[in-house]
């Protein structure tokens, strides 16, 4: 079986950007894969350094999210990233095969300087070198573990690619080490928001969270944009460019009459956004229910958590053992 290893910050709840951008891709995936995943509070500690106490409570609500939307604990191991000092380590080594020129270059880790403005200043002057050297410690998250296929949204992809090369430079100065691993996006890699921005993110306030109730999702899906040339209930309207069309695509509901109807103007926007809010509410009703049972057991998780930071530490001591014989630091072995 090829390892499966890929994760999320713990920042915040999960939501549909998450489920649909790679979630549930991992979820049809832990099957015929041996599956890490990775909650990332040392590299959530990049940007919100200053916030521990927001990193530490949304561990476990991360870890809620995965087992709600799937995540099988018999199938996949998820573990904490801070747990396992090999990573750190790895960190280490790694940083001296790439130059900070070509972490300057990753698309990625610019566009979220920019969006913290507050924090690494107005044109990034102060950008710490935690965060800029990020994707260097995402590469050792990946490779400590042997990592060979990695489900991730497509704001991932330079990370991934920043990866191949750091492996293809270890392999090329220390000998055969790594694998290059793979990124799988899913079919729809980016989820738009629910104002009609190309991305659904919790700093734009756009989104619907996997754990929201009913009427919380009716508010939201009755805010969301729709075509802004259909002014009267029974105006003829273009699906391609409404958020709700594209949210009933999205959980494949009732296309075609939605489609026919609201060409022809036979259906009003309001009760469009009902007919989603209690399709979408329906759609997440098992997710919900399975993250209520967790909230009510939290034990439970914790155990989920510990076993997997264990079977992850096991795995990452094995592969330094390899690492720091070819790197020649295995001085008393
Ligand atoms: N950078 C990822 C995100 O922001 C999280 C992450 C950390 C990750 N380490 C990883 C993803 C390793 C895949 C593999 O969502």
């Amino acid at each position: 079986m090829k390892t499966i290893i890929t994760g999320d910050r713990p920042t915040g709840k999960l939501h549909l950007g998450h489920y649909f951008g790679s979630l549930q891709n991992r979820v049809k995936m832990q099957y015929d894969y041996d599956t890490y995943i990775l909650i990332a509070d040392v590299q959530a500690l990049t940007d919100n350094f200053n916030n521990p106490d927001k990193v530490r409570a949304n561990v476990k609500e991360l870890a809620m999210d995965y087992l709600a939307a799937g995540i099988d604990p018999n199938h996949s191991h998820i573990y904490i990233q801070s747990l396992i000092p090999e990573i750190a380590e790895l960190t280490v080594y790694f940083s001296n095969l790439i130059s900070v020129a070509r972490l300057y270059r990753n698309p990625t880790t610019k566009h979220e300087m920019n969006q913290k403005k507050e924090l690494f200043g107005e044109a990034g002057e102060s950008i710490t070198y935690g965060f800029l050297g990020y994707p260097v410690s995402q590469a050792a998250d990946i490779t400590a573990l042997d990592g060979e296929i990695v489900p991730v949204g497509d704001d991932q992809l330079p990370h991934i690619e920043q990866t191949r090369e750091v492996v293809r430079k270890f392999n090329n100065v220390y000998g055969e080490t790594f694998k290059e691993p793979e990124a799988v996006l899913s079919k729809t890699p980016r989820i738009k928001g629910l104002d009609g921005n190309e991305k659904m993110s919790k700093s734009l306030n756009n989104c619907i969270y996997l754990s929201d109730d009913e009427e919380t999702i009716t508010k939201k899906v009755m805010s969301a944009v729709t075509d802004p040339n259909k002014i009267k209930k029974d105006d003829p309207a273009n699906p391609d460019v409404c958020m709700v069309y594209y949210y009933h695509k999205l959980i494949d509901n009732n296309l075609e009459t939605i489609c026919s109807e609201c060409k022809k103007g036979e259906r009003g926007c309001v009760a469009c956004k009902k007919e989603l809010a209690t399709a979408l509410s329906e759609y997440l009703k098992t997710i919900r229910e399975k993250r209520r049972y967790y909230e009510e057991h939290p034990e439970e998780v914790e155990k989920i958590l510990n076993d997997g930071t264990e079977a992850a530490r096991n795995r990452a001591k094995e592969v330094m053992k390899r690492v720091r014989k070819n790197m020649k630091l295995d001085y008393f072995e």
